[in-house]
């Protein structure tokens, strides 16, 4: 397979795992692409957007659905839901009823996932020029950062807290075993109960954020959801400015270099890494996983630092320099664990390489001038998808791939080669 052969691999990927018609729920349109037909048949937040991206390349038009579709379920108030059962029928029904408030009609989640949307927007707004569509949903992609900013930093120091792990995307990484000992002593089993008691704490406050923010049992700012926030910031604030706002580009310029200050400031350690804060009293969760090297993709990270990062740890044969880059969890871990068995006996995000990261942190690496680098890590994510499709997930050891089949967001690859 070549390079055209994989855009058009892609394209058939997307195309298989594309859901449409009207909504029982509320009688809306629907027109996005579920991550895996069997495994995730529903909308998630953060797929749709890497979803629209690659659609960016394929087809704007679906790329603009995609994105349309996600602000369909957006509340007015701005939240957006972490997963939406747009069809109607929910495979997992007592996941769906934890995660939301409704005993009746629990398709909108209460959760949050990487506030990716304004990444996407500006992605396919660079290829489609569609300035209609920009005027149509900034309003919307606006109001959600607003919502972030108002919900989810109880102690207003620029960062965002999430209240269960699946607001960070990587649901079972090992950073967040320490909230949940001794369960997590046990293991992937272990934190998965855990997690079900978080669910269980979170729906009998009904989701209220004061009162899970006042329990404080988990409250984590995650250092991937906090620099995807402020490049998610500073994507805004070059929309706004294309459309003549310079007002407004401007303070959300200024607004995601607050965030950035954040990052750099409260999560560094000595050891040149940033690691995620939990509970009121902002301790360090010191578990090396792949989101310390996330500050590679802000803007304002000094070239001393992200050298640090870049050859300490990512160029590191016993951390995160693998024969497939980039694992999940560092290999002198603990936890590191390359395979996988399934999601109740190894868990996720415990050490596998997976492509949305990959992505991220070839933008950064581009960035700030780490070209040779983010070379490598293109050319093996594009050998692991010529080799075994587009996976879930692969063993950065040995490429095995593992997880879901047709899946999704692996077709990012074509991004990273353009
Ligand atoms: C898993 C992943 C999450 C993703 C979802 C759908 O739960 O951990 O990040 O959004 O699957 O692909």
């Amino acid at each position: 397979m070549d390079e055209t052969d994989l855009l058009e691999a892609a394209h058939r990927q997307l195309q298989a795992n594309r859901q449409s018609g009207v909504s029982p729920w509320n009688g809306q349109p629907y027109s996005f692409v579920c991550p895996s037909v069997k495994t995730y048949p529903f909308q998630w937040f953060w797929d749709s957007c890497f979803h629209a991206v690659v659609w960016s390349h394929l087809d704007p038009a679906q790329a603009r659905e995609e994105l349309r579709t996600l602000l369909r379920a957006q509340r007015a108030d701005g939240f957006i839901p972490h997963r939406i059962a747009w069809q109607g029928r929910i495979a997992f029904p007592y996941r769906f009823y934890l995660h939301s408030n409704s005993p009746l009609r629990p398709w909108r989640s209460e959760l949050i996932q990487p506030a990716v949307l304004a990444i996407a927007l500006e992605a396919v707004h660079a290829r489609s020029g569609d300035a209609a569509f920009l005027t149509e949903v900034l309003p919307g992609v606006e109001r959600y950062y607003r919502w972030l900013a108002e919900n989810r930093d109880p102690d207003g120091d620029n960062l965002i807290s999430i209240i269960h792990p699946y607001e960070s995307g990587l649901d079972h990484k090992p950073a967040y075993d320490v909230l949940f000992r001794p369960l997590s002593q046990a293991g992937p089993p272990g934190v998965r109960m855990a997690l079900r008691g978080i669910d269980v704490v979170n729906r009998m406050c009904r989701y209220n954020l004061r009162l899970i923010f006042n329990l404080d049992r988990f409250n984590v700012e995650d250092v991937l959801v906090n620099c995807v926030y402020a490049q998610g910031l500073a994507s805004l604030s070059r929309l706004l400015r294309q459309q003549g706002d310079d007002a407004k580009a401007e303070s959300y310029a200024r607004w995601a270099e607050r965030v950035e200050q954040a990052i750099l400031t409260k999560c560094r350690e000595p050891d040149g890494l940033f690691y995620d804060l939990y509970s009121r009293r902002e301790r360090k969760a010191k578990t090396k996983t792949v989101t310390c090297l996330f500050p590679l993709i802000l803007d304002s990270i000094d070239r001393q630092t992200a050298e640090r990062l870049v050859k300490e740890h990512l160029l590191n044969e016993a951390e995160f320099w693998l024969p497939y880059p980039l694992p999940t969890v560092s290999r002198d871990e603990p936890a590191f664990n390359p395979s996988f068995r399934s999601p109740a006996q190894s868990g996720l995000w415990r050490g596998p390489t997976w492509v949305c990261i990959n992505w991220f942190l070839v933008r950064g690496l581009r960035k700030h001038g780490f070209e040779d680098v983010a070379t490598h890590i293109v050319a093996k994510t594009k050998e692991l998808v010529l080799q075994h499709g587009f996976r879930e997930f692969y063993n950065p050891l040995t490429g095995e791939p593992h997880g879901a089949e047709g899946f999704a967001w692996s077709t990012l690859v074509v991004d990273m080669l353009v």
